[in-house]
């Protein structure tokens, strides 16, 4: 997100635009909360100097939070207030489905263009393929299944994983692949915890098998698979007792997110920047700035891989995406179950 901050402030500076951060999110917009993140030098506008180190750092400088008052018409009609009375000429929004359901209350409510730019580690938002915070989060999750790996191998251990992804199982398939787990557990799948148990032995129990010359397990489940890691490591072991191995369970938790942002999300931040620097300029609203889509209905910008999406069409997507009516999402549990077939090998 800095590093679309960041983006945020250059085009604006070089287009002569200032530009204010919002701290503490839609609390903070409420509460009058600003921060310049553009100054005037000689012979025009430029960054704020913090952003020139803070853009490669992750997380948010401006920090953020979850609102309560601007769930409510009179929280976002004092928010539209306090944008009016600056003068602003629109509000860029970042963030994961929370933050774009705002951004569109708040565009259809008020007089005010919002525009939304996708970030959540999660892959869960409607109509973009992609979304700030993604890749960042899946080459740390690979790298630590990499780490626990070489332990697995050395004490022939069996590794049950959780990896973040509380109603998308994106992040654990796509670290299965990469980090060649022998399988996945998914919430897509909606397994119940007898069903869970009796695959994850056998997964177990399969690629332990003498023939296999096998000397580890490692098995990713996301966070919204039910049960605990820990309870599922116990009873795994337990069944599998015959064969004394260790079954451990690891939870990554909040180490998923956060950390210096990889290439690509410093390069999609910053292109998402550039257009809706551009789209809000220009009196674009109620839109999102979407990367390499496959839902119809997006207006092309000048950046070939991103379209604007309405913000209620992105809504809807969202919700299709996360009840598995949306042809992405029923695209991604196919490739789970091929995955699922392929893994345990
Ligand atoms: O951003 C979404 C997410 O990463 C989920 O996958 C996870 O369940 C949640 O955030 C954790 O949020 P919190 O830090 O509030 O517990």
């Amino acid at each position: 997100m800095n590093s679309a901050l960041r983006a945020i402030a250059k085009v604006s500076s070089a287009l002569g635009v200032q530009v204010l951060g919002v701290e503490r999110g839609f609390d903070g917009l409420i509460d009058g909360h600003f921060r310049q993140l553009t100054r005037v030098v000689s012979g025009g506008m430029a960054p704020a100097a913090e952003l020139q180190p803070e853009g490669n750092a992750g997380g948010t400088l401006l920090g953020t939070a979850r609102s309560e008052r601007f769930r409510t018409v009179e929280g976002r009609a004092e928010a539209a207030r306090r944008l009016l009375s600056l003068g602003a000429r629109g509000l860029i929004v970042i963030g994961g489905n929370g933050s774009l359901a705002g951004a569109h209350a708040l565009a259809v409510e008020s007089p005010v263009p919002v525009i939304g730019i996708p970030a959540s580690i999660d892959n869960d938002i409607g109509a973009t393929s992609d979304s700030i915070g993604v890749d960042t989060a899946l080459n740390t999750i690979v790298e630590a299944c990499d780490r626990i790996s070489d332990t697995a191998r050395a004490l022939k251990r069996a590794f049950i994983v959780e990896v973040m992804g509380r109603e998308s199982g994106y992040l654990a398939m796509s670290t299965a692949v990469a980090s060649a787990a022998d399988a996945v557990l998914l919430p897509e799948h909606k397994r119940s915890r007898e069903e869970i148990l009796d695959s994850v032995t056998e997964v177990v129990l399969s690629s332990l098998a003498t023939d296999r010359n096998k000397h580890q397990v490692l098995i990713i489940k996301a966070e919204g698979v039910e049960g605990s890691t820990e309870k599922l490591a116990r009873k795994v072991e337990a069944r599998v007792e015959h064969l004394d191995i260790d079954v451990r369970g690891v939870v990554l938790g909040h180490i998923v997110r956060g950390g210096n942002p990889s290439f690509h999300d410093r390069m999609l931040a910053g292109r998402l920047g550039l257009v809706a620097t551009h789209a809000i300029l220009s009196g674009a609203t109620d839109v999102m700035t979407a990367w390499r889509t496959t839902t119809e209905g997006g207006r092309p910008t000048g950046d070939p891989m991103i379209e604007l999406f309405g913000l209620g069409l992105v809504m809807s997507e969202t919700e299709a995406l996360l009840d598995g009516s949306s042809a992405v999402t029923k695209r991604r549990v196919r490739r789970m179950e091929e995955i699922q077939g392929v893994l345990a090998l």
